[in-house]
């Protein structure tokens, strides 16, 4: 069932019985999206999905503008996947007036990707506390995609006690690598050769993990340099090792879990990738 009005899915939801697992996206869905969905479906009694191309999120407008849109397509995965309540508001179902209260995430919110994306996590965990609050789910499901997102999210259910249990679903991958994104719609053949370079770069670095901090940075750097002389050229935005709760870059001798975080712009795409490690 699709629903629009906060109306129509507070009415929906509480005709629910049991527990529910939610699904937040912006649409475009892809085998990502699909298996978290799958993950949450095999977790609760009911899965909600959200479809909301969020404008708080965007820096640029232009960025907002060509986000794909395709909900019908969206809506017969859903259905496809057993999915009881498919939510898509419109910006004013969302945002009837401008907000006079929101979410300020800190220093985890400004760094890494959010120095990239100023405002990008503020806005992000300001709709998904508001989509919480609407949905009020048991649990709710976000992809290891979006690393630096799902950190910020554990600290938002944290800071705020809201209540809901936070599962991250590993990254889905084409067979070449490249990360499942709704953003690879936009790259050209040879542009999306270029952006294999990305998780090749992860992968170098997942493989010197014996030799300790630097020497991943050191195995995954020249990978994206030699990307950067291709054609069309990866123009790298960040190469770290964070620690994945923080997203505070790892010191040299660091022991336990770290996360391998790149981005970097092919053409006119932004694409992001991580990979968690443990050393
Ligand atoms: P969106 O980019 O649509 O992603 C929705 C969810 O799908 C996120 O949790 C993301 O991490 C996950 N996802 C995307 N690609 C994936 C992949 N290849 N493998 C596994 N999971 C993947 O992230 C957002 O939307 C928004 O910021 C949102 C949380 C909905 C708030 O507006």
């Amino acid at each position: 069932m699709i629903v629009h009005s906060l109306a129509d899915l507070a009415r929906a939801r509480g005709r629910l019985p049991g527990t529910v697992a939610f699904v937040p996206t912006m649409g475009a869905l892809h085998d990502g999206h699909r298996e978290l969905i799958r993950w949450a479906g095999k977790d609760a009694d009911h899965v909600v999905v959200s479809v909301f191309v969020n404008p708080l999120q965007f820096g640029e407008q232009a960025d907002l503008e060509r986000y794909p849109r395709t909900l019908e397509a969206d809506a017969a995965i859903c259905d496809a996947e057993g999915v009881a309540i498919v939510f898509a508001p419109s910006v004013s179902d969302v945002y009837p007036r401008p907000l006079e209260v929101s979410v300020s995430t800190g220093r985890m919110g400004r760094i890494v990707e959010g120095e990239a994306r100023p405002g990008h996590f503020d806005g992000m965990a300001t709709v998904v506390a508001k989509l919480f609050g609407m949905v009020r789910p048991d649990k709710a499901f976000f992809g290891q995609k979006d690393a630096q997102q799902l950190a910020v999210i554990r600290r938002l259910v944290e800071d705020l006690n809201l209540g809901v249990e936070v599962v991250a679903v590993p990254t889905v991958r084409e067979p070449d690598g490249l990360a499942l994104s709704s953003r690879n719609r936009f790259l050209s053949g040879e542009e999306r050769s270029t952006a294999l370079a990305l998780s090749r770069a992860l992968f170098a670095g997942r493989d010197a993990v014996p030799g300790g901090a630097e020497a991943v940075l050191a195995a995954a750097r020249p990978v994206l340099e030699e990307a950067a002389t291709a054609e069309p050229p990866l123009l790298p935005d960040y190469l770290v090792l964070a620690d994945p709760a923080t997203f505070d870059p790892v010191e040299p001798g660091h022991r336990g879990p770290a996360v391998l975080a790149v981005a970097a712009r092919v053409g006119a795409t932004r694409l992001i990738d991580n990979l968690p490690l443990e050393f």
